[in-house]
């Protein structure tokens, strides 16, 4: 092993000497092996023998009744696991902590540079709050299988209504706050909650947002006025009018109702989290309660190194994947401290809140989107904000939900001076397919710019145009050998063919990511791209037929094409390019503006949406479909040729020229 030698004080002021060390250490530990016996027989377990592997993992869940076999494939993809067992996952979460004595532990840290505020939570405290809350839910006549709908900030509130969902085995639907009524409306018709819980309001940066207008509005689109709306009034900041049918949160809490857990089938849903596709229509991703508590109590250790009762953060939003598995239901089921973040990683006040939380409230593990730190480095490269916090409590900076470019992960390396791991994993997956498992022993210095190795359960292979098994570093569509891992997706929501088309129909026997990358002859994977619509700005998944129907409502617009350019800050941003009616009457100026303001007001501020320009024509196949992949590619500045398929190759020159003009597709050629 490398030791450390030659770093004394002395050479520490010698830059070069300096480098020529850090690369001879480097060289050292490129030779360990960097993989680690126990992931290796864990993984070769998980994939030969799955019943056994995660069978003896599922103890670590208290089952009211236990489960009669581990795995039913019977009707993949339809897997079920832990069939015949019954559980509550509330219980896990919560419960169990205070009847195992440690109740008067930190469940919860509220943490709101945004209003100056912080709070915390006991278990115990948690518990009364959510018991009471499920009391009052049942009241609404809230039963198992009934769905609630949360639409809440950055508040301990939001988790005490999932929990208190969870309670009555009501699967609850979290959406995100920066959707505006419209795909709130459609989620609500999609769902048909049984009631809704919200917060009076929510705070950015530039303004506080009235979430009970916003839910008045969504259930009037979805002609659903009756459905009662819980709303918590936040102290000190904009209050809700509440309509006859509504209930103030903390009037109806104070008199002290409280409900027992009630138990539901393992492959019972826990939640359904509407998220992007190919189509404009949010597809409502459902998860199981039992596969999904073993599984990511489970990962809180064997993937993030966590012990029960070290404080962790994960600096997302609850109304996406890793908020609701890494702020709320696998901290809290592993004993830890959750910390909940209301703020910006800059701005709220300064950009040196990261370095604050994590020296303030002693975090081990903290889990962010490469976005928020490339906002970091960019307004505080050299961390004058954040050096006077101690962060020695940091032991792994975990990334996920976009690419992390090279420069971003040196930064985080010299600045948070703990092992920067980036991992892969989607909403439909609920925790990482790739990763370097902390717990299971994976070297914390992975290859270059990987996602890491293939988690315990994920069968992940990389096929080729002909769909068969890509060679080492080909690239290549990733996707999972069936059976999925439990914890994973059990379905759509009310869409079961659907979710066999979407995921199962392309390479049958597989699950299909809808990402390219590859692998290496080692099995580290490298994701690159979505290969389908999907776009991701600031690590939030966007689906760009969405952007174009919202689009389309303009009259002035005949067709519109949208996709994702590279963004420094958030990734990708969308970019709109659409023709305008012959007979309309606006300029291109006007209906660029107005049009801005319309995917505002249908999908919300979320879609970052400002960039567009009118087209004369769009690329076409033979049968009729807009060629978005092609025009994507030359925005990015890649050699594109042109398949014999599209109808008319020669509008590529202009749209290159357009392109080109608004400081994009500078290396870009076509080739007809
Ligand atoms: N409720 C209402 N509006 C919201 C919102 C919410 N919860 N979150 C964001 N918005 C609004 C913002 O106010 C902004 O509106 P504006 O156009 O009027 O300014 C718009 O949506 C875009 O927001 P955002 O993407 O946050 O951009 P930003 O420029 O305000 O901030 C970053 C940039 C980098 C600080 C921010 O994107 C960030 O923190 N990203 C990390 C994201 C993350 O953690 N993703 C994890 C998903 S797994
Ligand atoms: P979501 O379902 O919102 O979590 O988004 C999932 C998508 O985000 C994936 O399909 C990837 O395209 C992308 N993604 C997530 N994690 C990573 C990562 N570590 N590197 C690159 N892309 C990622």
């Amino acid at each position: 092993m490398y030791r450390w030698s030659s770093l004394s004080k002395s050479i520490l002021g010698h830059p070069q000497r300096l480098l020529k060390e850090c690369r001879r250490a480097l060289h050292e530990v490129e030779k360990l092996d960097l993989v680690g016996d126990k992931y290796r027989q864990e993984f070769q377990k998980s994939i030969q023998n799955p019943e056994e592997y995660w069978g003896e993992i599922s103890q670590n869940i208290i089952w009211t009744k236990p489960w009669t076999k581990v795995l039913d494939d019977a009707n993949s993809p339809f897997t079920k696991w832990f069939p015949g067992g019954r559980l509550s996952l509330c219980y896990n979460a919560l419960d169990r902590h205070v009847d195992e004595g440690r109740g008067n532990r930190d469940a919860l840290i509220w943490d709101s540079p945004i209003t100056g505020n912080k709070d915390t939570y006991s278990f115990l405290r948690l518990q009364k709050e959510v018991s009471s809350l499920a009391a009052i839910l049942s009241g609404l006549g809230v039963q198992k299988g009934d769905r609630t709908l949360i639409y809440m900030p950055m508040i301990p509130q939001t988790v005490v209504a999932m929990l208190a969902s969870a309670r009555l085995g009501a699967p609850h639907s979290v959406v995100f706050g920066g959707f505006a009524a419209k795909e709130l409306s459609t989620r609500i018709r999609h769902c048909q909650p049984k009631a809704i819980l919200c917060a009076s309001c929510g705070v950015e940066p530039s303004r506080t947002i009235e979430y009970k207008p916003i839910i008045d509005e969504a259930l009037r689109l979805a002609n659903a006025p009756d459905i009662p709306v819980v709303v918590y009034q936040r102290p000190d900041l904009a209050q809700s009018v509440l309509k006859p049918n509504d209930l103030n949160w903390d009037q109806e809490l104070s008199k002290g109702q409280s409900h027992d857990c009630v138990e539901v089938d393992s492959d019972d849903p826990l939640y359904i989290l509407y998220t992007s596709g190919t189509t404009g229509t949010p597809k409502g991703v459902q998860h199981p309660t039992g596969g999904h508590a073993v599984v990511n109590k489970w990962t809180m250790n064997a993937l993030y190194g966590m012990s029960p009762d070290e404080v962790w953060w994960a600096a997302s939003d609850f109304g996406w994947i890793v908020g609701h598995e890494y702020i709320c239901y696998s901290p809290l089921l592993n004993g830890n401290t959750s910390i909940i973040y209301e703020g910006k990683p800059v701005g709220t006040p300064d950009a040196g809140q990261f370095f604050r939380v994590i020296s303030e409230h002693n975090v081990s593990g903290l889990f962010t989107a490469p976005t928020a730190l490339r906002a970091i480095k960019r307004v505080d490269h050299d961390i004058l904000d954040g050096k006077q916090y101690d962060i020695s409590s940091l032991k792994y900076l975990f990334v996920a939900g976009e690419h992390c470019d090279h420069d971003t992960r040196l930064w985080c390396a010299q600045n948070f001076k703990v092992p920067i791991l980036d991992h892969w994993w989607q909403t439909e997956t609920a925790h990482a397919i790739t990763a370097t498992c902390v717990g299971l022993g994976n070297g914390l210095y992975p290859p270059k710019d990987v996602t890491g190795l293939p988690v315990p359960g994920f069968n992940v292979k990389v096929l080729n145009e002909s769909g068969e098994e890509a060679k080492a570093e080909e690239l290549g569509r990733i996707v999972c050998k069936l059976p999925m891992p439990p914890g994973t997706f059990s379905t759509l929501y009310q869409a079961e063919s659907k979710f066999e088309e979407t995921y199962f129909t392309k390479y049958p026997g597989y699950y299909d990511t809808m990402d390219a990358g590859m692998q290496d002859e080692h099995g580290y994977v490298k994701v690159l791209a979505r290969d389908d619509d999907v776009i991701n700005v600031a690590g939030h998944r966007l689906s760009t037929s969405a952007i174009e129907e919202a689009i389309e409502e303009h009259e002035d617009v005949e067709e519109a094409v949208v996709i994702g350019v590279p963004d420094e800050l958030k990734g990708q941003v969308p970019l709109a390019l659409f023709i305008m009616r012959k007979d309309g009457h606006k300029t291109a100026k006007e209906i660029s503006s107005e049009i801005v303001q319309m995917v505002r007001l249908s999908i919300g501020p979320v879609a970052a949406f400002k960039l567009s320009v009118a087209v004369t024509a769009l690329p076409r196949t033979r049968s009729g479909k807009t060629a978005r992949k092609s025009i994507a590619d030359l925005a990015q500045g890649k050699h594109v040729k042109i398949p014999p398929t599209i109808e008319d190759a020669l509008v590529y020159e202009p749209i290159l020229e357009i392109l080109r003009n608004i400081g994009f597709a500078k290396n870009a050629s076509v080739e007809i």
